[in-house]
């Protein structure tokens, strides 16, 4: 390992930590390795093939795992989504769903299964994920759990470029619903640092893969970088900043990433609702300038910290997305903005609570009545997911 094990986190197995050290090869061999640009770093770490985090299918979701999303905590949160889906439907929307970097595959089984049980089954049920480790792990978890007919509604993507207009073996998006959790905070980032606002005190954090250690080292910002931090000009007064510059994360590519989207979900012939939840907030808030070292954090085993260098590929990385500049590239992009909210306030809004009555009331036992009321609680209090996740909706109407 390029850092010691950790003492404050479990160490990995030998064959996890034999895992690490190919990865740890692979990037001092790359060409910038003493300068490597952290997106690159990020990339590799979480979606290599062969060693990434998700790429390997190294995570694993849930209790037993590193961290537990939404749909792993409750099914009320994919009740929220049938909500939406059948509030869709009603509105003459596409019959079809996009679901964006599926996981275990639970959002997907919860909604299929729920939808069957209520008669409105989409007609597909695309499912676009890059982890060719996860594609196979929810193919073999969804077929052996759904009835034929139903795994029958699903496909497989592996690519964005699979439902771009004339692709070659595309099976193109009907229009409908999109559906991404947790899935913007997972694409790699670019660390910079900062006075916040202030594009001239700009430097980019890269990384040095080729020493002993894998170690910070600050290089003057790419034009790419300055381009993507372009929208936060001067937003803070100077005088209210701190003299040292601070740490904040950036992701380049998204505007590129939601031109793709839109492209793909615009050649439908009925529009679409598109759902990203994850956690972040406010322009001001992601970039506060009181927040000196920025949003990135790790999770291994249910331990979060800040050093994306341990345990390379056997840990997650994620920062929060800044849902005012990525509303805002939407709309220049095409999307309608129909605007964000917190977890809770959206679950509410939803027949969620009468869901939650009914589950209540046919629970079997007082174990079975408890899980409901924790899963619940997890999804809307403050303190633990309804305040710090947030939704943003977009909408598409074909092109
Ligand atoms: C944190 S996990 C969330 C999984 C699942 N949505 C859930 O809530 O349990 C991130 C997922 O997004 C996938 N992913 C990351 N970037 C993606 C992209 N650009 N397109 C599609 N899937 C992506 C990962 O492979 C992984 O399945």
């Amino acid at each position: 390992m390029t850092t010691p094990p950790d003492f404050s986190l479990p160490i990995p197995s030998l064959k996890d930590q034999a895992k690490s050290t190919a990865l740890i090869g692979y990037l001092r061999a790359q060409p910038m390795a003493a300068k490597l640009p952290f997106a690159d770093y990020m990339q590799a770490v979480l979606y290599h093939p062969q060693w990434g985090y998700y790429g390997s299918g190294q995570v694993q979701f849930g209790a037993g795992g590193d961290f537990v999303t939404a749909p792993e905590r409750s099914p009320l949160f994919t009740l929220g989504l049938v909500f939406e889906w059948q509030q869709a439907q009603a509105a003459g929307l596409g019959d079809e769903v996009l679901e964006l970097g599926a996981g275990s595959g639970q959002l997907a089984l919860d909604f299929l299964q729920e939808t069957e049980r209520r008669g409105c089954c989409p007609n597909r049920y695309l499912i676009l994920e890059i982890s060719p480790a996860l594609r196979l792990r929810q193919q073999q978890r969804l077929r052996a759990v759904l009835s034929e007919p139903l795994f029958a509604r699903l496909v497989w993507l592996d690519s964005m470029e699979q439902l771009l207009p004339n692709a070659p073996r595309q099976p193109c998006f009907a229009g409908g619903m999109l559906i991404a959790n947790e899935v913007l905070d997972a694409m790699p980032i670019t660390r910079f640092s900062w006075r916040p606002g202030q594009l001239d005190t700009v430097q980019e954090q890269r990384v040095a893969c080729d020493g002993a250690r894998f170690t910070w080292v600050s290089t003057e910002p790419s034009q790419r970088l300055l381009h993507a931090l372009r929208f936060y000009a001067d937003q803070w007064p100077p005088m209210s900043l701190p003299e040292a510059p601070v740490f904040a994360e950036i992701n380049e590519t998204l505007a590129d990433w939601l031109a793709a989207l839109n492209a793909a979900l615009s050649q439908a012939a009925k529009p679409t609702w598109a759902y990203f939840f994850d956690y972040g907030g406010t322009s001001s808030e992601v970039y506060r300038p009181d927040r000196t070292d920025g949003t990135l954090r790790c999770h291994y085993r249910h331990l979060a910290h800040d050093d994306p260098f341990v345990y390379p590929g056997l840990q997650d990385i994620t920062t929060w997305v800044d849902f005012e500049h990525t509303a805002r590239l939407a709309a220049a992009i095409g999307f309608i903005v129909d605007g964000t909210r917190s977890q809770a306030a959206w679950l509410l809004g939803t027949d969620v609570p009468d869901q939650f009555t009914r589950l209540m009331n046919q629970a079997a036992d007082r174990a079975t009545s408890a899980r409901i009321a924790q899963g619940f609680k997890e999804l809307v209090m403050p303190t633990e997911m309804g305040e710090r996740f947030r939704v943003l909706r977009l909408r598409v109407e074909p092109a």
